[in-house]
């Protein structure tokens, strides 16, 4: 497993002057760099029911759309076509490594590892993302095209399932070859054409929905709020206009509210957020029991599995753990393992004795493993 990969970029600059603001070009990004996937294991991926694929294959100006799974037949087109794999990441771990070239970024930022493999002339079209995305060539040639800044008001082509623009005003051009790297941030345009058979892999990060974290934000604060507290308007002034909600009656408001915001304790709805899975994957009780005796039993040591989204933030002398869309509270004593585990993926077999040998750790272990996030050596 290539997990010695690295990214050559300086990425204080990266982050200063091109995370979220504008498209770069990394020529000869990872040194070495040989696709942790071919093209035909790409298309055999996308045989499998529980696999999210989709092909895209145009005639000129006309697209069309299907999704997976496919087979053989699916793969004999007349047109240039692309056949897209999501979370590729999720069931290989060899493609799961690919996210640690962006480990400069918070992990919890990464949503998956999306695969692509283009036939000559193929490509999904102009369209935006709203989500940044490191687009690695895998490989072969595929010509990238930026352009202008778009939202949702951008104008689109009229089509039932694809969100492609009608306008593309070309900026730069890219010519990307094995290992190169184009990062391109939430709602630029951009447009890639493979020049022979290609193959991409877009890391892709996630971010979510200012509305999605007001509503979590309010229910939490919805369990926290006394139901019996209502509006209130001590020393009211006259109304000499009796029908009037006035200026100070909304004021009154805008403070109770505000008071009752600053009443919220705690933020783990956000964590919880953040490390939704894409697919659940919980272990069932059976899986469950057989890895408690293997840890038991004294294990190799644990690795994370593909598809974990695993998160932790200090607080008080805790440390609180986000394991695929929960939360649990720990001693801080946890730390340095959690620190481990983030880091290197794993834990190894002196790791894993000393974590068994300690309650607060054992703990943490089980709570891993419960929630999917690790399985055992
Ligand atoms: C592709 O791999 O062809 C599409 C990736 C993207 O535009 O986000
Ligand atoms: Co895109």
């Amino acid at each position: 497993m290539s997990s010695d990969w690295e990214l050559n970029l300086d990425k204080e600059q990266f982050l200063a002057q091109h995370w979220q603001k504008a498209p770069l070009l990394i020529r000869g990004a990872i040194k070495n760099f040989k696709p942790p996937i071919s093209s035909d294991e790409l298309a055999g991926l996308a045989y499998e029911e529980e696999v999210e694929a989709r092909i895209v294959e145009h005639q000129e100006d006309n697209w069309q759309l299907f999704h997976g799974p496919f087979s053989a037949t699916d793969y004999q087109r007349k047109h240039p076509w692309t056949l897209l794999v999501q979370a590729v990441d999720q069931y290989i771990p060899e493609v799961a490594q690919l996210r640690k070239l962006v480990d400069f970024i918070p992990q919890w930022r990464v949503d998956d590892v999306m695969a692509s493999y283009a036939s000559d002339g193929g490509s999904v079209g102009p369209h935006f993302d709203n989500y940044d995305v490191f687009l690695l060539q895998g490989e072969g040639h595929r010509l990238w095209k930026t352009g202008q800044f778009c939202d949702s008001s951008s104008p689109l082509v009229d089509h039932d399932s694809l969100r492609l623009l009608s306008q593309f005003n070309t900026e730069a051009e890219y010519l990307l070859e094995p290992g190169d790297i184009l990062y391109v941030p939430p709602g630029i345009a951009h447009w890639g054409t493979a020049q022979g058979e290609c193959t991409t892999f877009s890391i892709g990060f996630r971010a979510p929905r200012i509305t999605e974290m007001v509503s979590r934000f309010t229910d939490a604060l919805i369990e926290q709020l006394d139901p019996d507290l209502f509006y209130s308007d001590a020393r009211i002034e006259v109304a000499t206009r009796p029908g009037e909600i006035r200026p100070r009656d909304l004021d009154r408001v805008s403070a109770q509210i505000q008071a009752a915001l600053d009443q919220s304790e705690g933020n783990h709805w956000f964590g919880e957020l953040a490390t939704e899975p894409r697919y659940e994957q919980f272990p069932d009780e059976d899986e469950l029991s057989e890895a408690r005796s293997q840890l038991s039993d004294g294990a190799n040591g644990i690795e994370l599995n593909s598809a974990a989204k695993l998160a932790w933030q200090h607080e008080a002398g805790r440390v609180v753990v986000f394991a695929n869309g929960d939360s649990r509270s720990f001693s801080e004593s946890i730390m340095p393992l959690q620190i481990a585990l983030s880091d290197a993926w794993k834990l190894n077999k002196a790791e894993l004795a000393a974590a068994c040998a300690d309650p607060e750790s054992s703990g943490w272990l089980d709570y891993l493993l419960e929630s999917g996030c690790v399985f055992i050596l």
